[in-house]
């Protein structure tokens, strides 16, 4: 067999079969599956266990690589409780990064270790890793069942697939045309199964690679009762017998067996078998004649004998997950906010390549009814013809000055109107901004350190809001993530919601400054205060002498006009604004009582700046915005479309037996998977994750694109019609029958 350098260096040459095909790969499409994706599977079973798995699936390029965010993770391991190994490779290259960092597998002698299956277990063995392992290597659940992760613990669960990457490079170097499937799970009937099928059934796939044993038994879940049926016509490719064995057991028959555990060698053997059977009509029985007639060797998938419509459809196929891909290799992750990138739901994320109204338009020529609005600013719907016009109108006179503008006084001066505590409002360029500042004003203001905030509650990601509880006795806050000091965790405390005796224990315990609140939570799903809960902050605050901050970064101009303190009739000493203030461009605001923002620079001595603080573009769209909100019947009309979508996703999930609790202010709500209720962080967390993530899936393969984890709002537009919300209730019925 010839090597993958010398194939390399021969591929013009003339290596056909009777066919004459130079190129035997050519215009081939090849479905290569992932190996080791089984551990996405863990991740999910993790978290239904309660635990917190942190994975890096994005190990998968070189495993000569430089960091790939491990590093970090290796580097404070004392954050975890557990670290998983999925497979041997993962062993390799996590012995690689430790290496790397000049630490070694004594690293790891604080964690409990967990291998899944043996070998992967005598893997650490030989490294002097001693590891309880999980028996069945295929199922997620028995990694719980066998393994005493406990619920709140950390699990670092790395994941090393470095074949399937370096097999997708070798088939696209020789011509192939590739559809990587990138996170087909144990557990779910994943979203894009349905897009799959449909592939395979209209013949859209030549041929499909295992490069583990897993593999195979993963693609097999995701293609359910239908899998040997639907990969009957396709060419199947293995590496090695055990994969083969494997396949074979999932009712498949492997035409193509690798003998070399190699990447190189099972494309050598797949080439060696389109030489071998192209021309002679002769398919070794694994294909029809459809073969020979999809596989001349001028064809290349574009171009072949159907119509230019499916043609174009299958050509724009899977582009998300090469755009995720190429994204991986230059930015963290491949995103710029955690949540996008789909890892509490699993899958690749949707590259998207313009919205309209509540339309989301991907890469992949999907359209979406979109209710995740970019996490609410776009209470307008996307591209709302006002705004687009008022920033291009804006955009031509600069984008930006370094000196004040009248826009900026026009935007505080709505501001004030609606939300008549904000005496004086500063412009930032982000929530996190807002309420780092905010913090820094009552700090001044107070002359005291501590900080109270809502477990659960989200500011945005400055050092001393991403603080978890500390320990019941002391109850101050410690890091949750590697990089913040624990000092500075240290001056947060956290406190249940719509708890006041336990805000009252801490007001009684420590000098607070602020009590820093979003009114109506909306980052652990929405779940309202109690009747009382906003009055009582407030009465306890001034009683014992510490600001109240109303962060209403999302429920701005959201679940009223005039925010949350204008519904609930309370009043805040500051208010944080984002989101929708800027229409769609990046925003943030702070401000409150005239005597405490008067503390704020060039006024008084608490500095705080920005070079693109009240830019011209973003000022002129959230003006229009607000303008637009300030018409009538607006709220009236967010309000009726957002009950129909609630009401009816709540009774959906009923009917198909699902448990399930809904909870919605005006035109945010979350639908959670429990039965509830929900009143505080704790019994958000009841709601089951996995089910929200075959949810998720199900509604994006019918066109409805939710956020892609549980705990986020569903967000509702001006510019979503009634047609809208009913074609969503049909998709979520048919979604929830099937979870
Ligand atoms: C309530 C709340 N506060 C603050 C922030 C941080 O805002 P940004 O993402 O603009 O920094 C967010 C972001 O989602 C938020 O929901």
């Amino acid at each position: 067999m010839a090597t993958m350098a010398t194939m390399a260096k021969d591929e013009c040459a003339s290596v056909g079969g009777g066919g004459g095909d130079r190129r035997p790969l050519a215009g081939r499409r090849v479905l290569v599956t992932r190996a080791g994706a089984q551990a996405a599977g863990f991740e999910e079973a993790l978290r239904c266990a309660g635990a917190e798995p942190v994975t890096f699936p994005t190990i998968t390029i070189d495993p000569a690589a430089d960091d790939t965010g491990l590093d970090t993770a290796l580097r404070h391991l004392d954050h975890y409780d557990w670290i998983v190994f999925t497979s041997a490779n993962t062993v390799t290259y996590v012995e690689g990064r430790l290496q790397a960092i000049g630490l070694g597998w004594d690293a790891l002698f604080r964690l409990h270790v967990a291998a899944v299956g043996p070998k992967v277990a005598e893997a650490l063995r030989a490294r002097g890793v001693a590891a309880p392992f999980v028996p069945d290597i295929y199922t997620a659940a028995a990694l719980t069942a066998s393994v005493p992760i406990g619920a709140g613990e950390r699990v670092l669960l790395p994941q090393a697939d470095i074949a399937s990457p370096a097999l997708a490079a070798g088939l696209r170097a020789r011509g192939a045309s590739v559809d990587p499937v990138v996170a087909y799970r144990t557990t779910l009937p994943h979203g894009d199964a349905g897009e799959l099928r449909r592939r395979l059934a209209a013949g859209a796939i030549d041929a499909v690679t295992f490069a583990s044993p897993s593999s195979a038994h993963n693609l097999c879940v995701v293609l359910g009762d239908e899998a040997a049926r639907l990969l009957s016509t396709t060419i199947i490719a293995c590496i090695g017998p055990s994969t083969a064995r494997a396949v074979h057991e999932q009712g498949l028959r492997p035409a193509v067996v690798a003998a070399a555990h190699t990447v190189e060698g099972l494309i050598e053997a797949l080439e060696e078998y389109y030489v071998s059977t192209t021309g002679t009509g002769s398919t070794t029985g694994m294909r029809g004649d459809d073969l020979v007639g999809s596989s001349h060797p001028t064809e290349s998938p574009a171009e072949g004998p159907r119509d230019a419509e499916s043609a174009a459809e299958r050509s724009r196929d899977g582009r998300s997950e090469e755009l995720f891909a190429e994204a991986q290799r230059y930015i963290p992750g491949g995103v710029d906010s955690p949540v996008r990138a789909f890892k509490a739901v699993g899958g690749a994320p949707r590259f998207i390549e313009r919205g309209e109204g509540p339309y989301l338009y991907d890469a992949d020529g999907n359209r979406y009814i979109d209710y995740v609005l970019s996490y609410g600013p776009l209470i307008t719907g996307h591209a709302q013809p006002e705004i687009v016009r008022a920033i291009g109108e804006a955009a031509a006179r600069g984008t930006s000055y370094g000196a004040p503008t009248r826009l900026e006084t026009e935007l505080a001066r709505r501001i004030n109107g609606a939300m008549p505590s904000m005496e004086l409002t500063r412009f930032v360029s982000s929530g996190t901004e807002a309420t780092m500042s905010a913090l820094r004003v009552a700090r001044a203001y107070t002359g005291r350190d501590v900080i109270v905030k809502v477990e659960g509650g989200y500011h945005g990601h400055s050092d001393g809001l991403l603080a978890r509880a500390g320990s019941a006795a002391t109850m101050l806050g410690v890091p949750d993530s590697p990089g913040v000091p624990a000092a500075v965790a240290a001056t947060t405390v956290n406190v249940p919601l719509n708890d006041l005796a336990a805000l009252e224990e801490v007001l009684q315990k420590y000098e607070v400054a602020a009590f820093i609140l979003e009114p109506v939570p909306a980052n652990m799903g929405v779940v309202p205060p109690a009747p009382g809960y906003l009055e009582g902050a407030r009465a306890l605050t001034q009683k014992y002498g510490a600001l109240l901050i109303f962060d209403e970064v999302i429920t701005g101009f959201r679940v009223a006009y005039g925010g949350a303190q204008g519904l609930y009739g309370v009043t805040p000493d500051l208010t944080c604004l984002g989101k929708i203030i800027g229409g769609g461009l990046p925003v943030g605001a702070y401000g409150g009582r005239r005597d405490a923002m008067s503390l704020v620079a060039p006024l008084g001595p608490v500095y705080q700046a920005g070079t693109l603080s009240g830019n011209p573009l973003a000022m002129t769209a959230g003006i229009t915005m607000l303008d637009t909100l300030a018409g009538p019947g607006v709220y009236e009309g967010l309000e009726a479309k957002s009950r129909m979508l609630h009401e009816g996703l709540l009774e959906r999930a009923r009917r198909h037996g699902a448990p399930a609790y809904g909870t919605r202010v005006g035109s945010i709500g979350t639908l959670f998977f429990t039965p509830g209720p929900v009143t505080d962080y704790t019994s958000a967390r009841a709601s089951d994750t996995a089910r929200y993530a075959r949810f998720f899936h199900g509604m994006l393969e019918r066109g409805v694109y939710l956020a892609p984890a549980q705990f986020e709002a569903v967000f509702v537009s001006t510019a979503h019609a009634e047609g809208d919300i009913e074609a969503t209730l049909q998709a979520a019925g048919a979604a929830l029958s099937t979870i």
